[in-house]
């Protein structure tokens, strides 16, 4: 029995109803994020933590309890038995329920809180040999940067991608590659690794500032500059990160080959360095 979080409760997932008049359900009008459960961690709770109340803030939805996220995901973990599984947590709050209207609703209402488990098997295949990915034009809002549920474009992007036999879709706004319909993107060109700045354009990855950190202690040249889509034939290496894909190689963008067609030393290097981070953090939290 799937055990799953509602408005401050534990309760058997298919007891859990919602009403049809929740602005999630309507306008989706909600936030969400989705951790990664390490065989007995979080990995980088703070930073999804701070994201959460970024994205809640940006959208004026008050759920004045967000600091019980991590001891619900936790509880969540427990009570699913993941303990010593690979396990993701994903976690939605919404406006709460009123009659449809525009406006906020006037009265007080609360947000909805949904949360749950599920056990997760990484793509090693993936991981191990790289991925293929499409190009597209960026459909989306722009306010990237709040992560909201409303994901439209992103999922009618992946599936496109998906019908493709394809992995990820990047997308390409004004010339620009910003980001993955659920990832964000890095290149390697002369050594150098880049990425997008952060800005409204792409949503700042937990993935993505972690992976910033580990390649610059490990003497990779990093720059936060965008890479347009003419660069393509000049990018030696690229991957996408996300909390599940970690980092993945990326070796074919829009039919063209990245490079020689193989993951390469830099996304190696991050890849490693990621890969050692997560092995100190067990360690550390078994001694
Ligand atoms: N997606 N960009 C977009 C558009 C995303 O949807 C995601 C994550 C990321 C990477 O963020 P992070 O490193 O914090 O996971 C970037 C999640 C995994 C999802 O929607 O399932």
């Amino acid at each position: 029995m799937i055990i799953a979080y509602i408005n401050g409760r534990f309760l058997p997932k298919q007891e859990i109803t919602i009403s049809p008049d929740d602005r999630g359900f309507l306008f989706a009008d909600g936030v969400y994020e989705v951790i990664r459960w390490y065989e007995g961690f979080f990995y980088d709770m703070e930073g999804h933590l701070t994201r959460l109340k970024r994205s809640l803030r940006e959208l004026r939805i008050d759920w004045k309890e967000t600091d019980s996220y991590p001891s619900i995901a936790r509880e969540l973990i427990k009570m699913n038995g993941f303990e010593d599984k690979p396990a993701m947590v994903y976690l939605q709050v919404t406006r709460g329920a009123a009659p449809r209207t525009h406006s906020f609703p006037s009265s007080e209402i609360s947000p909805t809180i949904y949360g749950y488990a599920f056990d997760f098997v990484p793509d090693r295949k993936g991981i191990e040999s790289g991925i293929r990915v499409m190009l597209k034009e960026d459909i989306r809002w722009s306010r990237c940067d709040i992560k909201s549920i409303a994901l439209l474009p992103n999922t009618l992007s992946f599936q496109e991608a998906y019908e493709k036999g394809m992995k990820e879709c990047l997308f390409v706004r004004n010339g620009i590659i910003t980001e993955g319909s659920r990832s964000n993107a890095f290149f390697v060109i002369n050594k150098i690794l880049f990425t997008h700045p952060e800005s409204n354009f792409v949503l700042s990855g937990v993935t993505r500032k972690n992976i910033l950190r580990i390649a610059q202690e490990s003497g990779i040249q990093v720059k936060e500059e965008a890479v347009p889509e003419s660069s393509l034939p000049a990018i030696d290496e690229a991957f996408i990160s996300n909390t599940s894909a970690e980092v993945t190689p990326v070796i074919e963008i829009g039919g063209m080959k990245v490079g020689a067609g193989v993951p390469g030393p830099v996304t190696r290097l991050i890849y490693e360095g990621f890969g050692r981070e997560i092995s100190k953090l067990k360690i550390s939290r078994t001694l």
